[in-house]
């Protein structure tokens, strides 16, 4: 599956901090049971790449890539970790040509229309826009419609349940990404019907 084929699986992506590896299987599980099986699993945190490799094994159901990947060896991590996909906050001329080497499917991360203008020439068609909310969120992406045509968005940073139905109206953007659908004092006090809840929520926003 490409990076597009990913973003129609869900309008939301949850941006998973997992800090016990014991929490990745059961809050995978209760983000697919509410209806949204991609997860990205940010390393951030000495967790990360077991709860991800622990979600690649014990969750099929799921489709779990790696967030905040900064690097070529991060690439390789999680590749190695199972992850379906990557995700970064920006991007670089080196991690950029390591995504496409190793051929994950990537969501890089712009902020400004330059960026997504070197991006769109290195052949990225789905950009993470980074950080949403901070950056002009709605408002930057109803003004990059017409000169970054054919290019699409996933805003990311600031949104949540209020804010992500005007993104997804727009025609620019494939899908949402966020943490509220899983409240680090959710996952830690092992609330997983909670997160079920916000997790379908999530799953009923339309899309464009
Ligand atoms: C992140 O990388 O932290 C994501 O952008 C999540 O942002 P949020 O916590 O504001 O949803």
């Amino acid at each position: 599956m490409d990076i597009s084929a990913i973003a129609a699986l869900a309008p939301v992506i949850p941006v998973l901090t997992v800090d016990r590896v014991a929490d990745a299987v059961p809050l995978a599980r209760a983000l697919v049971k509410g209806g949204l099986p991609v997860l990205e699993i940010t390393f951030r945190t000495a967790a990360a790449l077991e709860a991800l490799g622990a979600i690649a094994c014990e969750v099929p159901e799921a489709v779990v890539g790696a967030g905040t990947v900064l690097d070529e060896a991060q690439v390789r991590q999680a590749m190695a970790a199972g992850a379906r996909f990557g995700v970064s906050p920006g991007c670089t001329p080196a991690l950029a040509r390591a995504v496409k080497e190793a051929g994950l499917p990537f969501l890089p991360g712009v902020q400004t229309v330059s960026e997504a203008m070197v991006l769109r020439e290195l052949g990225f068609g789905l950009l993470k826009f980074f950080p949403a909310d901070a950056a002009g969120g709605t408002a930057w992406l109803k003004a990059a419609t017409a000169p970054l045509a054919g290019l699409r968005f996933c805003p990311t940073g600031g949104v949540g349940l209020g804010t992500a139905p005007a993104y997804l109206a727009l025609p620019n953007v494939a899908c949402v990404g966020g943490s509220w659908v899983a409240p680090r004092e959710a996952v830690a006090a092992g609330d997983w019907s909670r997160i079920e809840r916000l997790a379908a929520a999530a799953a009923e926003l339309k899309r464009a």
